[in-house]
């Protein structure tokens, strides 16, 4: 899926702009004061917003103009309009990325994938997770790790809690 309507961007802020899953994910990542953080499919800025307030550089991106727009006007990060096909970021740049409800999204997870890839310094930490959802509503499941694995991520862990689940990798350095 590309970029949302305005109507839609707009319901989504609404009812889920703040969803619990965030912030539970949030919780569980230790993310350095000094990180330079990048959230893939950002929405409404939510997670960067509540990461805010250390020295942290913090970055979103979104192909859904009207959700950067919602992100701009509450602040708390610099934000641009892309897709995680085609990060707007240099290489080896991040330390942390997000992909918070997102990666189901994505048009193409391979090419998303070896995006994170190269914009993560080495040893980067790549954090997909949000609201759990049953094979009704995602067929393929939310366990990434054979496609973590196919582009080269290494220490892959994976937690369920309730109602959310969170996936972690490093960037090998090969
Ligand atoms: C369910 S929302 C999650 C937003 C936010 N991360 C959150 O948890 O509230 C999914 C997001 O993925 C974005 N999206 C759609 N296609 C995408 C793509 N190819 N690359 C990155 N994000 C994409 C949508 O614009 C939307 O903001």
């Amino acid at each position: 899926m590309a970029a949302w309507d305005d109507k839609t961007a707009q319901g989504y802020a609404d009812k889920w702009g703040d969803d619990p899953s965030i912030f539970a994910v949030l919780e569980r990542v230790r993310i350095a004061p000094d990180a330079r953080v990048l959230d893939v499919g950002c929405g409404t800025g939510s997670a960067l917003r509540h990461l805010a307030g250390d020295t942290r550089q913090l970055t979103g991106v979104d192909p859904t103009p009207r959700l950067v727009e919602i992100a701009r006007a509450a602040g708390g990060a610099t934000y641009f309009e892309a897709p995680a096909e085609a990060l707007p970021v240099a290489d080896g740049s991040v330390d942390v990325l997000l992909a918070l409800n997102s990666i189901h999204h994505w048009e193409d997870q391979s090419a998303g994938l070896r995006e994170a890839r190269r914009v993560l310094t080495p040893g980067g930490l790549i954090v997909l997770g949000g609201e759990a959802f049953g094979s009704d509503m995602l067929p393929g499941g939310q366990d990434y790790t054979p496609a973590l694995e196919a582009h080269g991520f290494t220490e892959i862990t994976r937690e369920e809690g309730e109602g959310f689940f969170v996936q972690t990798a490093r960037r090998g350095d090969v």
